[in-house]
């Protein structure tokens, strides 16, 4: 009797994963038959090397085997023909070429991997599992034959079958009528982007080149803000921003906030689709400008996924938001959607790829919350979390594992340097850290753009290009919060007169005062100051903005949250201790007051990479409870006292401990002259 050996071992690294297959199966195979996560675009014909794999040879105890010289297959022509061409690193050979033939470990480094991990760049680090709902397959396609009558499109959908096991996909005309010239062209191989949004669902064929397409796939997170849109273009491989840009949302001209807007539309019949128009528009700008910046073909963006507050969704959609304008605050629809690029005239992407939107929460939290949502997770939280987007309108998490709240806050665009006198978007040149010393009160400044301070030597020069030329959303913040810590203005956000404040940098304005943050006009630049209007513009963001998440508190019964994070556009770059100074967030302990950077534009791109997230936020809304700011009556009580700064009646014992408040009043009694108006505390 002979004694049959067995198959040769066959262990993939780092997943553990083991079997035994005959001499002669490919790695390839043998990593798909095991469910290694071995990445292949091409089927196995040498042509994508996205099948890499790196072999071991010698003792692996830890697995208990040696592994011998001869284990692989010998290197091929196909291969060195990869090699010569495109490149490939010593050592690695193609998981499609390379045959079992001993036993064998073999590693699958990151970039060959299907399910990569991608870390994000935030606070927070947290991994990006890729998983994105388009994805590239390159396939050979049998010819067509007067014996059998099927057409191009169901023979390709026989070959995605064989070689990838895929269901048959639908194709739309546009990509019917270039599939019979891309499969001539490319000799009967074809590439094509394949779209399954849902997994297990219906696939669609959005794009299709001839022979192997080397582009890659890429896709658009949006956040569609009232005021500024931002939108990251991504790589579909491996979730790396390729660009990033924004834009002021051209709706701005029918009303600066969404209730405005909503008004808009009310009154001024097709006022609704003009402002459709418009920022699909501005969308098609910001596409186009991306792709160039990056230096890629627009049809290769094949996915875009949208956040936004309800009325931008509606308006992006096409829908009147009239619904939105009054109670009850219907939605058309409050769950996620899944569309073509086409339905919204979104021309600079491929028309054909596909748009998500994620779900929104109620008729006042929208997809922008859901995103806030999925990106810092305030359901994993053990501390109880506040959760401020600021822009807008404020989107407002409070929660921890056992209850999740929401709510947004009609801000106002002041905290994105709109109705600012001297108010900019975030661009160089903008300031955007402001610090005033408190005995002489004189203030030194940073800009976008430029690391020095103003008083740094060599600052001029190093903005000469771009001037001194505004004040964006976090140097506001922190230009009105060092304003009171200096005692230039008084807890009624009342400015002083330079009599009053012994600086000439109060300059009398009407019958107000303006403090001077910046003077360029001898060299034929702004002059900057921060005006009694601006005070009274952030006031009531930040009255709002605290009446919304003291709203929430009310409704858990807590008088203090564990931790803060702020989020938003400019969440990133908001100080929490002026954040705090200013009154916008409830009292905290410093150290707690985070910023996770544009958590909604975040949550947008996990959304993006990995379908599975989609599908945990659309879940995951319906547990989160809404809490209406607008027809809450403790929210009008709230945001009256919020308007003091920090706060008439809280207390704030964590923000005391860290900053001293000058006691200072500039009210009636000062302006007389009284001495009230100089009349300082520290501590
Ligand atoms: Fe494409 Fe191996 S699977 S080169």
């Amino acid at each position: 009797m002979t004694e049959t050996r067995p198959d040769p071992l066959v262990i993939f690294t780092p997943s553990g994963k083991r079997g035994r297959f005959p001499v002669g199966t490919p790695i390839l195979t043998a990593a798909r038959q095991l469910g290694v996560d071995l990445d292949s675009v091409c089927g196995g014909r040498g042509i994508c090397s996205k099948c890499q794999i790196t072999p071991g040879v010698g003792d692996f105890p830890k697995h208990g085997v040696t592994v011998a010289a001869d284990a692989l297959s010998p290197w091929n022509a196909v291969e060195q023909r990869y090699k010569d061409i495109r490149g490939l690193i010593d050592g690695r050979r193609l998981g499609c070429q390379a045959k079992v033939a001993g036993d064998i470990v073999v590693d699958v480094p990151p970039e060959s991997q299907v399910h990569r991990q991608v870390v994000r760049k935030a606070a927070t680090a947290r991994a990006i599992e890729m998983d994105p709902a388009t994805r590239l397959y390159c396939v050979a396609v049998q010819e067509p034959d007067m014996h059998e009558p099927t057409g191009d499109l169901e023979r390709l959908n026989r070959a995605l079958a064989e070689t990838f096991d895929l269901p048959p996909a639908q194709a739309d005309l546009q990509v019917l009528a270039r599939l019979q010239p891309a499969l001539r062209k490319g000799d009967w191989t074809v590439t094509v982007a394949l779209s399954t949004p849902r997994e297990g669902g219906p696939s669609k064929i959005v794009e299709v080149w001839p022979g192997f397409h080397e582009g890659g796939l890429h896709g658009l997170a949006i956040d569609l803000g009232s005021t500024t849109i931002a939108a990251h273009l991504t790589d579909l491989a491996d979730g790396r921003v390729l660009a990033s840009s924004g834009l002021m949302n051209p709706q701005i001209r029918f009303g600066e906030d969404l209730m405005s807007r909503v008004s808009y539309a009310m009154m001024n019949p097709g006022g609704d689709a003009e402002m459709t128009r418009a920022v699909r528009a501005a969308l098609n700008t910001l596409i186009g400008e991306l792709a160039t910046e990056a230096g890629i073909d627009a049809r290769t963006i094949v996915e875009a996924v949208f956040v936004c507050n309800p009325v931008m969704h509606h308006l992006l959609l096409g829908i009147d938001p009239v619904e939105l304008g009054q109670a009850p605050f219907a939605l058309a629809t409050s769950s996620a959607l899944d569309l073509a690029a086409a339905a919204l005239d979104l021309t600079a992407m491929n028309p054909g790829g596909q748009v998500y939107i994620l779900p929104c929460i109620a008729g006042h939290v929208g997809a922008d919350a859901a995103a806030v949502a999925l990106s810092e997770e305030p359901d994993k939280s053990d501390d109880l979390v506040l959760i401020v987007d600021v822009g807008t309108n404020a989107e407002i998490l409070l929660g921890n594992r056992s209850r999740v709240l929401a709510c947004s806050s009609p801000t106002g665009p002041a905290f994105e340097g709109a109705q600012i006198s001297s108010g900019q978007r975030a661009a160089p040149g903008a300031i955007e850290r402001v610090e005033i010393d408190p005995e002489t009160k004189e203030p030194r400044f940073r800009v976008i753009g430029c690391e020095l301070w103003s008083d740094d030597p060599g600052f001029a020069e190093a903005t000469a290009a771009t001037g001194v030329t505004g004040i964006c959303g976090s140097g506001i913040i922190e230009a009105v919060a060092e304003m009171r810590m200096a005692g230039l203005m008084d807890p009624s956000g009342l400015i002083g007169s330079g009599e009053q404040t012994g600086t000439p940098r109060s300059l009398p304005e009407g019958r107000t005062h303006a403090y001077l943050l910046h003077d360029g006009s001898a060299t034929g630049g702004p002059v900057i100051t921060v005006t009694q209007g601006d005070v009274r513009a952030i006031q009531l963001a930040k009255s709002a903005l605290y009446a919304g998440a003291r709203l929430l508190m009310d409704e858990i019964g807590v008088d203090a949250v564990d931790r803060v994070v702020l989020a938003g556009a400019f969440g990133a770059h908001i100080s929490p201790k002026h954040a705090m100074v200013l009154g916008m967030i409830p009292d905290a302990p410093l150290d707690r007051v985070t910023s996770a950077g544009n958590a909604a534009g975040t949550g947008a791109r996990i959304a993006l990479c990995n379908r599975a997230a989609r599908r945990r936020i659309e879940a995951g809304v319906r547990a989160i409870t809404k809490v209406e700011t607008a027809i809450e009556p403790r929210f009008q009580e709230h945001f009256v006292a919020a308007n003091a700064i920090p706060h008439a009646t809280a207390p704030f014992p964590n923000l005391a401990q860290a900053v001293s408040l000058p006691q200072v009043g500039f009210g009636a009694g000062a302006a007389r002259g009284d001495a009230g108006g100089r009349r300082r505390r520290r501590g």
